[in-house]
């Protein structure tokens, strides 16, 4: 049941600020991160191996800023089908962490094998609560997301990243790096997002007609720094998915060490970025583009618009939030400018070509 909407894709993505809301509140409901279904014990654990295929594999690499930014915590970040034949060593004082929607993916689940008998905990962040890699899991994690029926996914990402965010919050506390006033702080920012994604999805129409131009491109641009370097990452495999254009996500500072080539003005460039620290650089490779007569799409918040307009071909204004948890909050428009530049092109978004749900075979 698409629930009044055109495709299951655009339902999940609505159902956004309800599921992760739910997903918040199962893990922290006051002032402080609780793990109900076990203990998990980060305090002498010196490194975190996360491993995963696809979308999950960036909710991961989102996920490692966090860990190393607020409980010091180094994260080695791998997909899934590389980590299991490289077989690197994992230290018995590691945790290894295994992120899947299905559950049932057979790279990751063979990851975790590899990995069981070696890191101190094996933990998973699944959707399918009854699924292999949830099962052969010393702690599975639930996201909460509900069925997600679309092939791309969209609700799972960002519960995902809702339980990883969780995670890192505790790990922060258990390793002593911030105590009990910051650690509800930032559990306040997180509950914020609800809120903030339903805003964000009022900007539809908006996205939707910038669109129109985008669906005419043989190559689209993604670029982001720190948290959003792997949400660019994200919002160009979503737009490959579904509208089968060519897409690619670079850190921005990467710009100038190759993809910039690329960039003419048949290029459309979607930038991802929040005014956070390293706002002026991110200024910096926009007019690296423009002055290649490459279009920008800005995707920012207020004080970013205000510093940016300049020679700016589009800009989608958003909702103001720590740029620490701001991978959550543009996911939205990641999706649905996937979603409006597939719908300009007809593609069928719930069903791409080529593409299962559940990836069980190698
Ligand atoms: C992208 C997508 C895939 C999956 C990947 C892992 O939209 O859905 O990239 O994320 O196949 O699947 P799970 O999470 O089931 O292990």
């Amino acid at each position: 049941d698409k629930g009044g909407h055109r495709h299951f894709m655009v339902k999940e993505i609505f159902e956004q600020p309800t599921v992760l809301a739910d997903c918040l509140t199962h893990y922290a409901p006051g002032d402080a991160v609780v793990i109900p279904e076990g203990s998990v014990d980060f305090s002498r654990t010196d490194r975190l191996i996360l491993v995963a295929c696809g979308t999950a594999h960036y909710a991961c690499l989102v996920a490692k800023y966090w860990f190393e930014q607020l409980a010091g915590l180094p994260c080695d970040v791998d997909i899934a089908s590389e980590f299991r034949y490289r077989e690197p060593p994992v230290s018995e004082q590691a945790a290894a962490l295994f992120v899947s929607q299905s559950g049932e993916t057979a790279d990751t689940l063979a990851a975790l094998r590899y990995a069981t008998g070696k890191a101190a905990h094996i933990l998973s962040v699944v959707n399918v609560a009854e699924s292999s890699i949830a099962r052969e899991s010393d702690l599975a994690l639930p996201i909460l997301a509900g069925v997600e029926v679309g092939v791309a996914s969209t609700k799972a990402f960002l519960c995902q990243l809702g339980v990883l965010a969780n995670l890192a919050i505790l790990a922060a506390r258990q390793k002593g790096r911030i105590d009990a006033r910051r650690e509800a702080e930032l559990l306040h920012t997180l509950r914020s997002l609800p809120a903030l994604i339903n805003q964000s999805l009022a900007l539809e129409d908006e996205i939707r007609r910038g669109t129109r131009a985008l669906a005419r491109a043989q190559t689209i641009l993604f670029l982001g720094r720190g948290p959003m370097f792997p949400m660019a990452l994200e919002g160009a495999l979503k737009l490959k998915e579904i509208s089968y254009i060519h897409a690619e996500g670079y850190a921005s500072g990467e710009l100038k060490h190759g993809p910039i080539a690329l960039v003419d003005k048949t290029v459309p460039v979607v930038v991802l970025a929040p005014r956070d620290a390293l706002f002026d650089k991110t200024i910096s490779n926009m007019q690296e583009v423009m002055a290649r007569e490459g279009r920008v799409w800005l995707v920012t918040d207020k004080p970013g618009a205000a510093a940016a307009s300049d020679g700016v071909w589009k800009t989608l204004t958003m909702p103001q939030v720590d740029p620490i948890f701001a991978p959550l909050l543009y996911a939205v428009p990641a999706q649905l400018i996937a979603y409006h530049t597939a719908l300009h092109k007809g593609t069928d978004v719930d069903q791409p070509r080529n593409l299962a749900k559940s990836v069980t075979v190698e």
